[in-house]
């Protein structure tokens, strides 16, 4: 009899033990990720934590815009290269891109940023009070779309080898605090965890260099090797990898003069960084492929990540 409870005892835990692995694996989003999951993620190619489900749809939905991608430009053959070995490329200013931004009404996204108010309503972050940001809506982002000028246009679709959308756009502007703030949120080293084939591009909209908030980014091989030493959560950094994190041999400071055009995957590991003197002016585009060649507008992304096949999407 003892040993029959016993047996079920012990039945159960493997049981339970069991599911509760799948459920990490495979559902739902807000499990906390965990080391097995990450490493079986990274061997299966996924650069992020979300759910087995939705890295699959993802993946899905990549495959299904490059089928349907006829080039109308040239593919910049180096450039995409150096997006996927480095996870980022630099695209300093050029005529087109100095053009671009002067045929902007004039102070366009530093009026919006006037008016933008600092901190959230009810949200206690430090990162937002010194920090402004101003998403554009429909109206705003069609004049904005002009940044997205051939030269970014070409680019783009070199790094997806496919049209694209943008999820979301948005100016932002950081301004050096009056006092020392602590690091935290965004200024910790992290990974945005987002869909893997989702981009960023940084817009300068002055100068940016590391004394006005130039972003960091530890490219994809020193990412890699930090995620596989058991790097996942921004909070909870033992000693060892922390030297690593902070090493600045292994990260780059992502520098350009106003114009300049910054690429990168925010799945690799990067952080903001506090301005020690001037404000930093940045648009922000975030953008995942397409199958349409218009560039399309989402204005907020987050309905898209659970199904991107939505219909709200054209499908061409
Ligand atoms: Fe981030």
């Amino acid at each position: 009899m003892k040993n029959t409870i016993l047996y079920l005892k012990n039945k159960n835990f493997f049981f339970k033990r069991t599911l509760q692995i799948l459920g990490r694996l495979i559902y739902p989003d807000h499990f906390p990720a965990n080391s097995v999951r990450v490493k079986l993620y990274r061997k299966l190619g996924f650069n992020n934590t979300r759910t087995l489900l939705r890295n699959i749809t993802w993946k899905a939905y990549h495959i299904y815009c490059l089928s349907g991608y006829s080039k109308t430009a040239k593919k910049d053959d180096m450039l995409h290269s150096a997006f996927l070995n480095n996870g980022y490329y630099v695209f300093p200013p050029s005529s087109s891109s100095s053009q671009v931004l002067n045929s902007l009404p004039e102070g366009f996204c530093e009026t919006l940023l006037d008016k933008a108010k600092l901190g959230v309503e009810g949200v206690d972050d430090d990162f937002f009070n010194i920090t402004k940001l101003h998403h554009f809506d429909q109206n705003e982002f069609q004049i904005i779309k002009t940044l997205l000028d051939d030269e970014t246009i070409n680019a783009i679709r070199s790094i997806f080898d496919a049209n694209f959308l943008v999820l979301s756009a948005y100016t932002s502007r950081s301004i050096p605090p009056l006092e020392k703030r602590e690091l935290k949120s965004s200024w910790l080293w992290h990974a945005d965890n987002h869909p893997d084939c989702m981009i960023k591009v940084f817009f300068y909209l002055n100068d940016t260099d590391s004394l006005n908030a130039a972003l960091q980014i530890h490219p994809r091989s020193s990412s890699r090797e930090i995620f596989n030493l058991g790097f996942i959560d921004r909070n909870d950094v033992s000693p060892s990898l922390k030297l690593k994190l902070d090493d600045d041999n292994r990260y780059m400071n992502l520098e350009g003069k106003r114009g300049t055009r910054i690429f990168f995957d925010d799945n690799n590991i990067h952080r903001a960084v506090i301005a020690k003197e001037r404000c930093r002016d940045v648009v922000v585009f975030e953008i995942i492929p397409s199958r349409n060649s218009d560039i399309q507008y989402m204005e907020l992304h987050s309905k898209y990540w659970k199904n991107p096949f939505t219909s709200s999407i054209p499908l061409v």
